[in-house]
């Protein structure tokens, strides 16, 4: 029997995503969440321990792209990731870790791994809790483990985002489209099958365990740069804006997903900079999507969704 795939949150964006390119490459793939997705998938509450030790029964490798609400996080994540951790163990599976890159806090130039956790604020405490967590029970011969953190992220299915709503639907609906951040600021945006891709990849090598991975992405943009991209994907040239810091607070004040954002203005009002040439060295040459090609795919999907 060939190895067996699952994959934790299969549903949401980063899940459905990886579940699609492990079955391009041929593996036997597990697509778990809590409502089941459609009829091939597998119901399980991860934040159980029972429901994450059912969930990896069997399992080989498991990504962990599950995660409770943003709001949620701080006290309900690390908990999952506990469970999460039980039932990889008792499957004797392996760990890849669906990250971002709130660890690092405020950084000055582009991120590499190395940098310390130096987060600060509340989502990014409970995300250093959770890497660490993982790093331990990896160093402890617990389970083996990899961490794939990846930026902002757009892409066909990229509904939970920053970009999704304001961007994307807001494109294929005729509204404004807006950059929450300052339009000036270079950032790095990941797109969904390349974020997909590289998970995978650090599923199938063991040289990948032990550590986190920036996973590839196209060059960083400004956001500017973006939405003229979108603009001219989408035809119609719609009106683009950017929401400054002082509008995106003001918003904040009656709409609880923008205040909940707030903890990580910094990554939208200076150079929010990925280096992913580790993992590029490692387990290169690497293909990436160029923006102009994702937008368009991702516009495609966005018209075509409902
Ligand atoms: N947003 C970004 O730009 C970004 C960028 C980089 C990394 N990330 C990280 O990548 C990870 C995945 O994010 P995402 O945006 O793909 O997530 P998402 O779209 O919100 O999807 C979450 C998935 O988890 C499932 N789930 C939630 N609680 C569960 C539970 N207790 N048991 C089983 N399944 C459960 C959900 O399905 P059910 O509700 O049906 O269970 C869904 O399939 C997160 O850690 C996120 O922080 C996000």
């Amino acid at each position: 029997m060939s190895e067996l795939h699952v994959v934790l949150g299969a549903t949401g964006a980063i899940g459905a995503a990886v579940v699609a390119e492990l079955t391009d490459r041929g593996h036997r793939v597990r697509a778990v969440s809590r409502n089941g997705g459609d009829p091939d998938g597998f119901k399980a509450d991860v934040a159980t321990t029972e429901g994450a030790v059912a969930a990896c029964e069997g399992a080989d490798v498991v990504y962990q792209c599950a995660q409770p609400p943003y709001a949620g996080w701080t006290e309900r994540f690390p908990g999952l990731v506990d469970a999460v951790l039980t039932g990889v163990e008792a499957a004797g599976a392996k760990l890849v870790m669906a990250d971002n890159l709130y660890v690092y806090g405020p950084v000055d130039g582009p991120m590499t791994e190395d940098h310390p956790y130096e987060a600060a604020y509340p989502k990014g405490r409970v995300r250093a809790e959770i890497d660490r967590l993982i790093l331990r029970a990896h160093d402890s011969g617990r389970i083996r483990a990899a961490l794939g953190r990846a930026s902002d992220y757009y892409g066909p299915g990229g509904v939970a985002t920053i970009l999704g709503p304001n961007v994307f639907a807001a494109a294929v609906e005729g509204r404004t489209i807006r950059w929450v951040g300052d339009l000036d600021q270079p950032h790095t945006v990941s797109y969904l099958p390349d974020i997909a891709a590289a998970l995978a990849t650090l599923g199938e090598h063991d040289h990948a365990d032990g550590r986190a991975w920036h996973l590839p992405a196209a060059d960083a943009v400004t956001g500017r740069e973006f939405l003229a991209l979108v603009r001219a994907a989408a035809g119609g040239s719609p009106r683009s804006a950017g929401l400054g810091r002082g509008a995106e607070r003001l918003i904040g004040l009656f709409n609880p997903t923008v205040r909940e954002l707030a903890e990580t203005r910094y990554q939208r009002d200076r150079p929010f900079v990925v280096d992913d040439s580790a993992f590029r060295e490692a387990f290169g040459p690497v293909q990436v999507t160029p923006h102009e090609d994702g937008v368009s795919a991702t516009l495609d999907w966005y018209r075509h969704r409902r």
